[in-house]
C-alpha cells in the first residue's frame, strides 16, 4: 500500500468531507464520521512521536544533505502527495499552495507573507523521502512533556511511552516556564522540515507561520502558553493570521497554473536561490 499517491476518488468513495461549500464549522471536524485513514494517522502519529523519535529525525534531517531541489522541483513532487491527515480536502498540494497563496494576495498582504502561502507545505516531501505520513503531517504538539488533552485524539497517547515517563509525562517535563518556544521540541512532521530549509531566507513572521503552522495546540487551544516567551507571543499573532488561508481556502475550484506561473516564479526567485538543501 502507498498511502502517499494521490486518489482522488477515495475521499469522494468515503462520501465525508468533499463538499466545498461548507462552512467555518465544518472544517477540522474529526469526530463526525472521520475517514478512517485520519484516525489511523493520528493512532500512529501519537503512539510513536515520543522525544526520542523527535530527536533522532532532528539529527537525521537536520544537516539538510538529502537532496538539492529547487522550490518549483519540490512543488512538482508535492502532487504526488495526498495529506491523509486532512479531513477537508483530497486536492494534490499544489493546489491547495496556489489557493492559500492567491488568497493571501487578493488581500494584499506583503510579499513574503503571499510566498509562504505558497510554500508552507513543500516539507511534506519527507513522504517522498521514505518517511511515513504520521511523521509527516499532521497537528502537532510538544513532546518532552504531557501530552494535553487539547491534542486531537488525545486517547491515542496511551500507546506511547513518554506518556508513562517520570520526567516528560510532567507539566514542565525538561523545559522551564517561559522557555521559549526555539527550546521546545514538536513533534515532528513537514512543519519544522521546511524551518529548517528555508531559515537563511525568511523573515521571522514567515518562519514562524511554516514552523508552527500545524500547532493548533498552542496556535489555537493556547494549551502550552506557559512554555511560550514573549517573542512567541507576537510571532503567534502571525501563525493566526496565517492560519484562515491554510484553512478555509481548500475548495475544489482549481487555480490557473499556467497563467499564475509567470508572477509566482519572480516570487520564489526574490527569496531564494535556484537551488535549496533539503
Ligand atoms: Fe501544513
Ligand atoms: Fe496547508
Amino acid at each position: 500500500m502507498n498511502p502517499i499517491m494521490h486518489d482522488p476518488g477515495a475521499a469522494v468513495r468515503a462520501g465525508i468531507f468533499t463538499d466545498p461549500s461548507k462552512t467555518e464549522g465544518q472544517f477540522r471536524d474529526y469526530r463526525a464520521g472521520v475517514r478512517p485513514e485520519v484516525q489511523e494517522l493520528y493512532r500512529l502519529n501519537h503512539t510513536n512521536q515520543t522525544l526520542d523519535f523527535v530527536l533522532a529525525q532532528k539529527q537525521k534531517y537536520g544537516q539538510l544533505d538529502h537532496a538539492r531541489m529547487s522550490v518549483w522541483d519540490a512543488m512538482e513532487k508535492l502532487n504526488q502527495i495526498v495529506d491523509d491527515s486532512d479531513p477537508d480536502t483530497d486536492l494534490p498540494q499544489i493546489e491547495h499552495a496556489l489557493q492559500t497563496a492567491e488568497q493571501i494576495r487578493r488581500d494584499g498582504h506583503p510579499r513574503w507573507f503571499i510566498l509562504t502561502g505558497l510554500i508552507h507545505d513543500l516539507g511534506k516531501v519527507l513522504c517522498l523521502l521514505g518517511e511515513p505520513q504520521w511523521a509527516v503531517v499532521g497537528d502537532t504538539f510538544p513532546v518532552g512533556c504531557a501530552f494535553s488533552d487539547r491534542i486531537v485524539f488525545p486517547e491515542f497517547f496511551d500507546a506511547n511511552p513518554d506518556s508513562k515517563h517520570p520526567v516528560y509525562s510532567t507539566r514542565l517535563g525538561i523545559y522551564e516556564e517561559g522557555c521559549g518556544l526555539d527550546n521546545v521540541h514538536l513533534s515532528w512532521g513537514h512543519d519544522e522540515y521546511l524551518y529548517y530549509v528555508t531559515k537563511d531566507y525568511l523573515p521571522p513572521e514567515a518562519l514562524a507561520m511554516i514552523r508552527y503552522h500545524s500547532c493548533y495546540p498552542i496556535h489555537r487551544e493556547g494549551a502550552y502558553d506557559y512554555l511560550l516567551d514573549e517573542h512567541d507571543r507576537e510571532m503567534l499573532e502571525w501563525v493566526k493570521k496565517f492560519n484562515p488561508y491554510d484553512l478555509y481556502t481548500k475548495s475544489h475550484e482549481k487555480p490557473n497554473f499556467t497563467e499564475l506561473r509567470p508572477f509566482y516564479e519572480e516570487l520564489v526567485g526574490e527569496f531564494f536561490p535556484a537551488e535549496l538543501r533539503w
